[in-house]
Parts: C-alpha cells; structure tokens; sequence
C-alpha cells in the first residue's frame, strides 16, 4: 500500500516517474501548481512527445525535471465526458505502468475534472481512488501479488491549491482509503476462514482497545435471551454459531443517533432451498454489508463525528442439513412477529429483522442498512447501482445525491403498502418471500416491518455492487467496499 504525500515534501532523490493524466480537452500543465520554469520544461517535453489525451493512451519520456527520471502521460479522452469510472480506469493504469516499470517513488498530477462535479468534490474521488488504485487481495497467497509494490505516491498540488488544502484532503482521504481497504479485505476472506465467530473476533481486534468502539458481542445464548429468532433460525443448519456483533460510537453529549446495519452471511449456501451449484462460491460475499458497517465504524471513529454512531452486524451461515431450517417453517423474530419461511435462501432479511429490532434501543434518529440481499435488485440495475428503499424520501434523495456525488450510485425504488400484500401467509404474519415479482421491494416490505416506529430509515440492497466477478469500471476483482465512502460522507455532512 502506497503512502500518499504532497509531492513537494519529496525526498532528496528524484522520483522514478512523474504521472500526468491528461485529457483530449484542455492542456494538463495549465491546472497544475508548477513554477514557471517546470512548466515551460514540461511543455516542451509534451510537445515532443505529442500525447494527444486519448483515453487509454500511455506515452513515456525522460522528465526534463529534477523531480522526477521519466513522465508519463496517461490519457482519459474527452473531459466533457470523464465519469468516476473512467478516472478510475485511469488511475488503475498508473499502477500498472508503475509496477510493470518497478517505479516505486512516483508522482500523480490529476488534472482533469468529473463530469457534473464540482472542483473540490473531483478532487477528492480522484486522490481517494489514485489511494485505492493499487488494491489487491493476496493474503492467501504464498507468492505475493506484485501489483501494490509502490511506495510512494507524491501528489502534484492543482493550480491555487494551498498546501494546507491538499494536506487537509490527504489525510480525509488516507483515512477513508483505509477504510475502504478494511472493507474489501474484510469482504474477500472466504466462508471457511471468516465464520461468524471469525467476524466477531475481527471486529473486537480492529475496532476495540486502540480504536476507540466499544464492542458487544452476543453469541447463541444472549441471542436466546434476547428471543433473536431469525438470527438463530438462519444458523441452526450450520456448525458455526451465530453472532450479533454491536458497535458503538458514543461521544459526549452526542448530537444525534444514527444506527447502521450490515448484513453478516458468512456464506449462503441458500439452506434447504439450496443454490445451483453453478457461481454458489460468489456467495463467501454475503458479508459485504457487514463488512461496511464494520469499516465505517471504525473510521467514524477516528473523525471523533459528534453523533452516537452504532454498527449492528447479525451474522451466520446458511447451509442445508439435518438441523436446518425448513420451508414451511414457522419461527418467531425478536419483536414477536411470526414469519412463515417459504424459502430458507430468503435469509438475510430474518437476519436483518432481529437487528432493526435491536436498533430501537439506541432510539436512532436514521436508520441505514447495507445488505446484499436479493438477486432481484442485480437484475434490475445490474452492477451500476444500489437499490434504495425507506420510509423517509428524504434521506433517500440524499442518498441519491451524495452517491452520484462520490460514486457509489443508489437508485430509489419504491416501498408501495401492496408490496407487503405479497408476503401474505395462511398460518403466520408473513412469509419471507413472494413470488417472483418484486423481489427486491417486497424484501424492502419484508424489513419495514421491524423497523423501530421513530426512526428514518433507508435500506441499500447492495447485491449488485458490493463485488467485482472481474475487474470493471477501474474496481479490483472481488469486494468493492460498496456503501464506505457513502456513508462516512453522510454522516459528515450531518455534522454541518
Ligand atoms: N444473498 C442472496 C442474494 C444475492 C443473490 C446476492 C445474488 C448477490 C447475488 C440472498 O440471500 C438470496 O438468496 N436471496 C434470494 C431471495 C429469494 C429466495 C426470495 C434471491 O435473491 O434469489
Ligand atoms: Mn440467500
Ligand atoms: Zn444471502
């Protein structure tokens, strides 16, 4: 992982490549803090060099500077047209030139603004993903991947960007980066190594003691007290015990509550409605949703954010066999609603009914969960966006907003009453599933039901977004951290 530094505060050897991005549109070197000298060298050099910004383009000479041995100009095409995924494609590409030229001090001058994006808010993605650009989960690997070899990466201050600016955004974003990182490297780990046991003991480690949270954890006998019926009915086919994971954030005089709760299926094998076998694997990132609660936990608490902040992390695994659950079953949630199962793989919404339950004791003002819960919600806006459902519309515009802002996109769909019509059950309040239609609102239908009264609340099916099959739109292959960078941006920007 590469430290991120103002590239000024370079050290007394020249770097190993200075890397320019620059699109079809405008001259890179005009937006960039250089002294009259650098620039006049640097224009000379790109003039002989004629790089012409198309997208995809990579075109090297020596640097006529002393800060650095070579330049690199790297293309994004037209500005007018650059989105948050082809930034970071292009910043991906930085990495991957670096690596293959065994750079490992390089500089970054991201001259180039995202389309219908303010300057400071391009800003910011852009130095947040040039911070992510080189991830990559080898944990399991016994020879390590040679994709985030670099050591430094020295960011090139844009024309009028005082040096406190850039180093009050550098540090926002190496916080948020590692963030992120924890998300994803979270959400990769397979099903057979984070059980939800594994998860429980991660998140006292990473967000105990040093950190600042305090952690509770309930294991099977307080999740019994607690009369915790979907969490226990979804585990009980499986070996691994079960686990309510809770978070807390608790500053002084706190301004606000805000509960956020992450789906924890450490792997979902889909019970006795088992899964085709064909892509079953995927499911080892069933936890994504958790594994951005936990993230976002974490780094709450390092911003000190003056609001009560709690993390509310139910997790199992779902598997079929002698002591699973049944379709047909009937159990009993927390809050003593009765929930006829018509399909055990509909679990994750008897995991998340516990939870919200258990949210109304922080007498949250928001509720947010983060869930990979239906493939009905990947069918509708494939990998482009979340889906979005609440009770309050305008936390959910807000959502919206702030999610075309950072690029993790949310779309609204509806929570119409008839949708929970679709639940109706013979024998108990509800069933867990309907039919076909729907699926991903009558899931949002199904949790509205355990939502505490006074809450706002929005749920983000995250199912389509929380991980990569392969590498697209400039993210790595597996966990994407989904919801991170949404939500801590929220939750500042409730600060103001
Ligand atoms: N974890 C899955 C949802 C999922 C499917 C996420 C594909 C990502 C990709 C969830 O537990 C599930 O199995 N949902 C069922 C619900 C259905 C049985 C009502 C689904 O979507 O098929
Ligand atoms: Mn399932
Ligand atoms: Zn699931």
């Amino acid at each position: 992982m590469a430290d991120l530094y103002q590239y000024r505060e370079t050290p007394d050897e020249p770097l190993d490549c200075l890397y320019i991005l620059q699109s079809t549109s405008a001259d890179p070197l005009d937006r960039l803090e250089l002294s009259a000298k650098e620039r006049k060298a640097l224009k000379q050099k790109m003039k002989a060099l004629s790089p012409r910004g198309d997208e995809g383009e990579v075109i090297s000479g020596e640097c006529p500077l002393e800060m650095a041995h070579r330049v690199t100009f790297i293309g994004v095409g037209d500005e007018k047209k650059l989105t948050h995924a082809t930034l970071r494609e292009a910043l991906r590409r930085v990495v991957r030139q670096a690596t293959k030229n065994h750079e490992y001090q390089i500089g970054i001058a991201i001259a180039v603004r995202i389309k219908g994006l303010a300057e400071s808010e391009s800003r910011t993605f852009a130095l947040l993903e040039a911070a992510l650009a080189d991830y990559t989960f080898d944990h399991f690997r016994s020879k390590k991947n040679e994709f985030d070899k670099i050591d430094g990466l020295h960011v090139v201050p844009m024309a009028g960007e005082t040096p406190e600016e850039l180093e009050a955004r550098l540090q926002r974003v190496r916080l948020y980066a590692n963030s992120v990182r924890l998300a994803r490297d979270l959400g990769n780990r397979p099903g057979n190594d984070l059980t939800p046991e594994a998860l429980a003991s991660t998140a006292r480690e990473v967000c105990g003691d040093e950190a600042g949270l305090r952690v509770t954890v309930l294991g099977p006998k307080e999740l019994v007290k607690e009369k915790m019926g979907g969490i226990l009915a979804v585990s009980q086919g499986s070996e691994e015990s079960p686990r309510l994971i809770v978070l807390e954030h608790r500053p002084k005089k706190p301004k606000k509550s805000i509960v956020l709760v992450g789906k924890g299926v450490t792997f979902d094998a889909g019970g006795i409605s088992l899964k085709p076998a064909k892509d079953m694997g995927w499911m080892k990132y069933d936890m994504c949703g958790a594994a951005t609660v936990l993230a976002v936990l974490w780094a709450a608490a390092q911003l000190e954010l003056p609001f009560k902040v709690v993390g509310l992390i139910p997790s199992a695994e779902n598997l079929p066999s002698g002591t699973a659950l049944k379709p047909g079953d009937i159990i009993t949630m927390a809050n003593g609603k009765t929930v006829e199962v018509d399909n055990t793989d509909a679990e994750g919404r008897l995991l998340l009914g516990d939870a919200l339950t258990y949210a109304e004791r922080f007498h949250p003002d928001v509720i947010i969960d983060f869930a990979t819960l239906t493939g009905a919600c990947v069918v509708a806006l494939g990998h482009e966006a979340a889906g979005a459902m609440g009770n309050d519309d305008e936390l959910l515009e807000a959502l919206v907003r702030l999610g075309e802002e950072v690029g993790e996109r949310v779309w609204h769909l509806p929570l119409y009453d008839e949708y929970f019509s679709y639940l109706k059950s013979e024998w108990a309040d509800m069933k867990n599933a309907g039919s076909r239609w729907g699926g991903a609102v009558t899931a949002g239908a199904f949790l509205q039901q355990f939502v505490p009264e006074k809450a706002s609340w929005a749920h983000l099916d995250v199912a389509g977004v929380a991980w990569a099959e392969r590498e697209r739109s400039g993210l790595p292959v597996g966990a994407t951290g989904f919801g991170v960078v949404l939500a801590l941006s929220w939750l500042e920007q409730l600060k103001r």
